[in-house]
């Protein structure tokens, strides 16, 4: 049965105005000025929330926060979502489909949860394979993958229940607190495409 591909116009509408995705415990929703909050900065500058990934230096604030929420706003290229918990509404990190390359039909797949509390729930996995669905089935790309460092295990776990295969390591790619750590690279090819 063929499937009847949107325009690349309204594909890439898709991408501007983020549609709702829902599973049964999260909402993920288009990241706007509504979500920039004191809790979502304190994210950014916590050291344990950001021990793998480049922010956590201490130096965010609300207006950068703004301003990184404004950059993406419009963009064709990024669908940055807000997560929120469906049991009590709050708005407990950020993921993003971004990168986005329409000459090779491919995507990149971030995520941070910031709330500590809701850390080992099961939501990254959750929120990878509303964004898996959404990258393969509503923007009709081919390749969708994600770099993580080698000692994040939760998020090589989560790559890994996505479906996900490892396709390499980049030696030394991720410098902090005096450490260069290796980063290892996972992706998934639209099944549709095979
Ligand atoms: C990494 C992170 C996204 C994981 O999210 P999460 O919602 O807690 O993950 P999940 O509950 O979906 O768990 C995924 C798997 O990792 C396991 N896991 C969770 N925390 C773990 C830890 N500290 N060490 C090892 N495994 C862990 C879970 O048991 C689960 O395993 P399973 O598939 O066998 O059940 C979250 O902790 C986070 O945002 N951390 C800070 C930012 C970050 O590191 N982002 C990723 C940068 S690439």
């Amino acid at each position: 049965m063929s499937v009847l591909i949107p325009s690349l116009d309204k594909i890439k509408k898709l991408v501007i105005e983020e549609p709702v995705l829902e599973s049964a415990t999260v909402y993920l929703e288009g990241l706007s000025f509504k979500h920039v909050s004191q809790s979502y900065v304190s994210w950014l500058n916590d050291k344990e929330v950001c021990r793998e990934n480049r922010h956590g230096r201490g130096n965010n604030t609300i207006e950068l926060t703004r301003k990184y929420v404004e950059s993406v706003d419009n963009l064709d290229n990024i669908a940055a979502f807000a997560i929120l918990a469906k049991d009590t509404g709050k708005h407990i990190g950020n993921t993003s489909l971004g990168n986005i390359s329409w000459e090779n039909n491919s995507g990149e797949i971030s995520i941070l949860i910031g709330e500590k509390s809701y850390w080992g729930k099961g939501v990254a996995k959750e929120t990878y394979r509303l964004l898996i669905e959404y990258g393969f089935n509503q923007l009709f790309l081919h390749r969708l993958y994600s770099g993580m460092t080698v000692r994040n295990k939760a998020m090589i776990k989560v790559a890994e229940s996505s479906g996900m295969s490892k396709e390499g390591i980049f030696k030394e790619a991720f410098y902090k607190d005096g450490i260069y750590v290796d980063i290892v690279m996972y992706g998934i090819i639209n099944p549709a495409h095979k």
